[in-house]
C-alpha cells in the first residue's frame, strides 16, 4: 500500500475530489496548510534580488491505495491539479506498512 500526499491549490480541491470518487476511491484526507516551494511564495522570482519567503494557503491530500491504483491516482491528481504556472503543487509517495478499520479491526488491503 502507498500513501500519496498531494499539495495543490485550493481552487482545485473540488474537481480533484470528484475526479478521485469517479475512480473508485474510497478514503481522502484533506488538510488546509501553509507552504512556499522555489519562488519562496512568490508568483514569479526577479533573478538576483533577495526575497523574504512567505507562505501561501495550499490543500494537502492524503489517500493510502492499492498499490496497483498508485499510477492511476496520480495520473487523476497531475492531470487535474496541472495549470502550468508555477504553484501548481507536488506529489510526495510513501509506503504504508498498515491500515487498520477501527470499527472492524480489519487490516491491510481489506481495511482501505
Ligand atoms: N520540497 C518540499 N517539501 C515540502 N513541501 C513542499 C516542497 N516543495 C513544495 N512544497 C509544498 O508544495 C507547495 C507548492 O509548491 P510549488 O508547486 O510551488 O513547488 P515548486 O517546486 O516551487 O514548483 P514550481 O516551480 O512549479 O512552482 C508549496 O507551497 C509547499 O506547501
Ligand atoms: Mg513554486
Amino acid at each position: 500500500m502507498k500513501k500519496i500526499e498531494a499539495i495543490i491549490r485550493p481552487g482545485k480541491l473540488d474537481e480533484i475530489k470528484d475526479a478521485l470518487a469517479a475512480a473508485g476511491i474510497l478514503g481522502i484526507t484533506v488538510t488546509h496548510v501553509l507552504g512556499f516551494g522555489r519562488q519562496k511564495g512568490y508568483t514569479q522570482i526577479y533573478r538576483g534580488q533577495e526575497v523574504v519567503s512567505h507562505l501561501l494557503s495550499k490543500i494537502k491530500i492524503e489517500i493510502v491505495t492499492l498499490d496497483d491504483k498508485l499510477d492511476e491516482v496520480i495520473d487523476i491528481i497531475v492531470k487535474t491539479a496541472r495549470t502550468g504556472q508555477v504553484g501548481d503543487g507536488k506529489l510526495f509517495i510513501q509506503n504504508v506498512d498498515e491500515v487498520i478499520r477501527i470499527r472492524t479491526g480489519d487490516k491491510g488491503e481489506k481495511a482501505i
